[in-house]
């Protein structure tokens, strides 16, 4: 008896010392305590861009974040490497100029397909298994990143320790939080460990006041790295390409644009049931858009993250905003022009069994469109590029980072 009353007290003690040192854990990064302040950072509302904003709670944005989100996303030491022939950075690959893709005139990524950092079995890099998607407007995103969705807020995944991945949400594949891991350990990426990353990035004294402004402390941890660059990520939102403005009348389209427009929205040519939908010309849904899946069916399509036989060779429609800088196009790259690609919907699909339905005319092989319909269409994806994006001093690279940022 007097073991069972010892226990009944002590058990509830147990369980409140818990909930204490766990709270007092959560709160240490969280931007409140009383000498500790940060601004929160806003993303700037404007006419017709959704509401619904992905920003988990364990990581609100705030304008130190941001920044130094901003530096570490430019920092090629991320990869742990501090030789510069062996740095390598978020924008090393996902470059401003390019609507944060890599582009397909990059000298260092020719025809866009991106490489790792050398290693011995791959003297020049390993090759990504797909090609590039932009991080533009990420943070209106909830249906899952990567091409086939892979990262995921419903993800159930709990850790692995085999492969070295802790059960802590920031490595759960649920958000950009873990897709900061995966750049830095993926062999086809930096091809590094969170330690080497840690300790480079430990050992470059001017992140200690940045930490500390926008964390509290000087202490440089993955999480806090991780957390750092989603928000930088969260902050890339691109809403004033010629489009946008043209529907807050603050521009006028051609004619020539003004068709292309109406092909695009309309059954003609039929691009808005995908594509549309919203003002970030994308539904964020997965769809087989009528390739030649056996070209390649591919183990990465969405049919190896959902399952569903109907998923076999699905990705994900990529936003169209920045269209213009981001070739080559799909997730294989096997289009090198929006002609190309254009054509392809005219008159390039290929039937089976897995096409999407709506992809309607695919028994005719495509929408059909004449020539003069087709440079309307492209008159009006070329609407899409943000200027103003991707010259905001906003996100370029830190003056001081320049030679460190492995471009
Ligand atoms: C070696 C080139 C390379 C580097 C370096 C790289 N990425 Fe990527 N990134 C890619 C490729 C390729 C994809 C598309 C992968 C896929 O879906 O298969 C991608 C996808 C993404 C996506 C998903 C976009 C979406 O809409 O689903 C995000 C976010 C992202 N990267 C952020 C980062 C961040 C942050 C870093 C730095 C920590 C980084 N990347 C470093 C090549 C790179
Ligand atoms: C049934 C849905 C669907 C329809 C309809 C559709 N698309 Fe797509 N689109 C996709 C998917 C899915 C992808 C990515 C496929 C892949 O990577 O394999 C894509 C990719 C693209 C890309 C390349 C994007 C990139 O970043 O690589 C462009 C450009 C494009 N579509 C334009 C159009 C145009 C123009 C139309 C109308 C003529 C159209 N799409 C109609 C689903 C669709």
């Amino acid at each position: 008896m007097k073991r069972l009353i010892t226990f009944g007290i002590a058990l509830p003690a147990l369980i409140l010392l818990i909930i204490w040192s766990c709270s007092t854990d959560n709160s240490e990064d969280l931007p409140t305590t009383s000498t500790f302040k940060t601004t929160p950072y806003i993303i700037p509302e404007a006419e017709y861009f959704p509401k619904n904003l992905n920003i988990p709670a364990d990581n609100p944005m705030t304008l130190e974040g941001v920044e130094l989100g901003r530096y570490l996303f430019y920092d090629g030491r991320l990869s742990g490497n501090t030789s510069k022939d062996q740095l390598m950075s978020c924008a090393t690959c996902h470059i401003q100029e390019h609507g944060f893709e890599v582009g397909i005139d990059n000298p260092k990524y020719i025809g866009g397909k991106t490489f790792g950092l050398p290693t011995e079995a791959f003297p020049e890099g390993e090759p990504t298994p797909n090609f590039m998607l932009p991080i533009v407007n990420e943070v209106y995103n909830s249906n899952g990143y990567l091409w086939n969705g892979f990262v995921n807020e419903s993800n159930e995944y709990k850790g692995n320790a085999e492969v070295n991945v802790p059960a802590e949400e920031q490595f759960n594949f649920k958000n950009i939080e873990s897709l900061v891991w995966m750049a830095i350990t993926a062999p086809h990426e930096m091809n590094s460990t969170v330690e080497k990353s840690v300790a480079a990035i430990e050992a470059i004294p001017m992140y200690k006041t940045k930490f500390k402004e926008a964390f509290g402390t000087e202490e440089v941890t993955y999480d806090r790295i991780s957390k750092a660059i989603a928000q930088f990520v969260r902050s890339i939102v691109s809403q004033n390409s010629k489009f946008h403005k043209y529907l807050r009348q603050e521009a006028e389209l051609t004619v020539q644009e003004k068709l292309g427009h109406d092909l695009f929205f309309s059954e003609d040519a039929d691009c808005f049931h995908c594509h549309g939908g919203s003002v970030l010309m994308t539904t964020n849904e997965y769809f087989n858009n009528a390739k030649d899946v056996t070209f390649d069916p591919g183990d990465r399509d969405r049919h190896a993250v959902s399952g569903d036989p109907m998923d076999v060779g699905a990705y994900r429609a990529p936003s169209l905003i920045n269209i213009e800088l981001t070739a080559p196009y799909m997730h294989d790259g096997r289009f090198k022009t929006l002609d190309e690609v254009i054509d392809f919907y005219s008159e390039g699909l290929v039937y089976s069994d897995y096409v999407h339905p709506l992809m309607k005319n695919v028994r005719q092989k495509g929408v059909q469109l004449d020539a003069t319909e087709k440079a309307a269409l492209k008159a009006f994806l070329l609407t899409l590029t943000d200027h103003e994006l991707i010259k905001s001093p906003q996100y370029t690279c830190p003056e001081e980072l320049k030679s460190w940022n492995g471009q």
